[in-house]
């Protein structure tokens, strides 16, 4: 072995198929871009709620932000685990996130938490279908992805609630 490759060995986890790194971190890149775009409309609905329950949803939105710049944090930093810097930026975020905008007006308290239930869920259907394709190539980064599918679907269960029968 030479001395590249052991340090090469020594800095970088070994995948199973380490032709999968890039794979893996594009992967991560847009599950980051993902939940980036979820804390970026989080925050224009913390910002436009109105209506009676404006003070609860408008609180409940930087928790939710607050989880979701948490897991970006800990997908980013699982991507240059593996030697993958992946990109976080607005323009990046703008083509690799799906999540949807928001309108730019005031939105009432349960038109708000309805916006969110979509994207949340659709987000999470999204980051869910990865699953299977990278434990395929690395299962160490399918646990982190599987805790953002946790708690992408515990804020959709949390969301629903408050909907009641508008659900
Ligand atoms: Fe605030």
């Amino acid at each position: 072995m030479s001395m590249e490759s052991v340090a090469n060995s020594v800095q970088l986890p070994p995948l199973d198929n380490p032709h999968e790194r890039q794979a893996v971190g594009g992967e991560l890149e847009v599950v980051l871009q993902e939940l980036i775009g979820l804390s970026l409309i989080g925050k224009q609905l913390h910002w436009s709620v109105i209506g009676p329950a404006a003070r609860s949803v408008h609180l409940f939105l930087d928790e939710l932000v607050g989880e979701w710049r948490e897991l970006a944090d800990v997908v980013a930093e699982r991507a240059v685990t593996l030697g993958f810097v992946p990109d976080g930026q607005a323009s990046a975020v703008s083509d690799g996130s799906r999540v949807e905008p928001v309108p730019v007006r005031s939105v009432v308290d349960h038109a708000v938490i309805w916006e969110l239930a979509r994207r949340v869920a659709a987000a999470a259907e999204r980051v869910r279908e990865r699953l299977a394709r990278i434990g395929a190539a690395d299962l160490v980064t399918q646990d982190v992805l599987v805790d953002v599918v946790r708690k992408l679907e515990q804020q959709q269960w949390l969301l629903r609630v408050q909907l009641g029968d508008r659900a």
